[in-house]
């Protein structure tokens, strides 16, 4: 049985210019590392991509998931790019790395990781979907519509392979608890949580026999942070096709710019826009929020890719009514519901702000 492992894992490691790009300085950094790794056989191959100012490493290997080396590579060529935004003087340089030094496994210390040890199929369609000024729940509605929403997958209900459904494994990242659903069977309790995502992220898809459908990064910086130190701009891979959703059915759910939070100061609520792997720049008020879709076949564990999928007159109407939307949204300025609601802030600035104020709040 042919084993490969499928590790996406991405960092800030400084803006260029603000919060918005990524310098070719700091890819070309990470691109040599990794192809160092490639060559002493640690990694079977790679690709370094970017959304927005994160620096999004690809890598395939035969080394499962959690693993201490790849984990290592990972965090040294983060530090490695670090060091070339700080030499110049990009913005936020080495924002997301929270340890001075390596422990173990980047989970925890800043970066964002979604990994999937897997048996190669026949033929391997892959999609990763990398997002920037917004958090890990932002991936729960395409899933759901991907993988247990009838009008979203027409697999779902023509497919035999698909027709009994997926489980979702769903993490409440405030707690520290994960809990997995079966749908369609459970599919009102899922969304009960789900809904929130804020609080309650998607972090595994499999069908019910098994087959590992979809995995997402789910780490919360200003969670482990305990202060706020910018948004988590998830990362998620979907295997596609032959029992699983066609490619199609998985890129369709991000025809609509649905509401995601994140954008300005990670502190605002605005359409999620697809676009092409050049347009991958928040720009207008930091935003609004963007996702990416790079295709891959895998073969062997070779990547051929990527593929810009988003690039496409086909998703014109949905950035169109992103762009609306978020016209709409920022008339209402620092007014919910375009600002998050102060619960969420209470994980940003607003206890400084509070604390401030302490003395001056009377009985009424
Ligand atoms: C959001 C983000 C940006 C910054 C904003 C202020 O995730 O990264 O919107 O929050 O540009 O940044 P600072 O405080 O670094 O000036
Ligand atoms: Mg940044
Ligand atoms: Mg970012």
């Amino acid at each position: 049985m042919q084993m490969v492992t499928l590790s996406v894992i991405k960092a800030d490691v400084g803006g260029y210019p603000g919060h918005s790009n990524v310098h070719p300085a700091c890819k070309k950094a990470a691109e040599e590392m990794l192809a160092k790794a490639k060559k002493k056989k640690l990694l079977k191959d790679f690709k370094v991509m970017s959304c927005g100012d994160d620096l999004e490493l690809i890598m395939t290997h035969g080394r499962g998931e959690d693993n201490k080396e790849i984990h290592k590579l990972s965090w040294d060529t983060f530090v490695k790019a670090t060091a070339v935004a700080k030499k110049l003087k990009l913005y936020g340089a080495g924002q997301d790395l929270l340890a001075d030094s390596f422990s173990g496994n980047v989970k925890g210390m800043g970066p964002g990781v979604a990994e999937m040890e897997f048996e190669e199929r026949t033929s391997e369609p892959i999609v990763i979907f990398m997002a920037d000024k917004t958090e890990p729940g932002a991936w729960n509605m395409a899933l759901y519509k991907m993988f247990a929403d009838p009008y979203g997958s027409a697999g779902l209900v023509i497919d035999p392979e698909m027709h009994d459904g997926f489980k979702f494994e769903v993490h409440d990242v405030y707690k520290h608890k994960k809990i997995v659903f079966n749908t369609p069977e459970e599919i009102y309790d899922l969304l009960m949580f789900i809904g929130s995502p804020g609080r309650y992220c998607t972090k595994r898809i499999y069908r019910k026999d098994g087959l590992k459908a979809a995995v997402s990064s789910v780490e919360r910086l200003s969670l482990i942070a305990g202060k706020y130190v910018g948004k988590d701009d998830p990362v998620m891979f979907v295997r596609c096709q032959k029992g699983l959703p066609a490619l199609g059915e998985v890129l369709d759910p991000f025809a609509f710019p649905y509401l995601v939070e994140g954008w300005m100061r990670g502190s605002h609520c605005g359409p999620l826009m697809p676009v092409s792997f050049e347009d991958a720049h928040p720009t207008r008020f930091d935003g609004p929020p963007r996702v990416i879709a790079a295709g891959f076949q895998m073969a062997d564990g070779m990547l051929e890719g990527p593929v810009d999928l988003f690039k496409d007159p086909a998703f014109d109407g949905a950035r169109n009514m992103a762009n609306k939307i978020a016209d709409y949204m920022r008339r209402h300025g620092p007014f919910e519901p375009h600002r998050l609601p102060l619960e969420v802030l209470e994980y940003t600035t607003m206890p400084a702000i509070m604390k401030k104020l302490e003395n001056r709040w009377k009985p009424v």
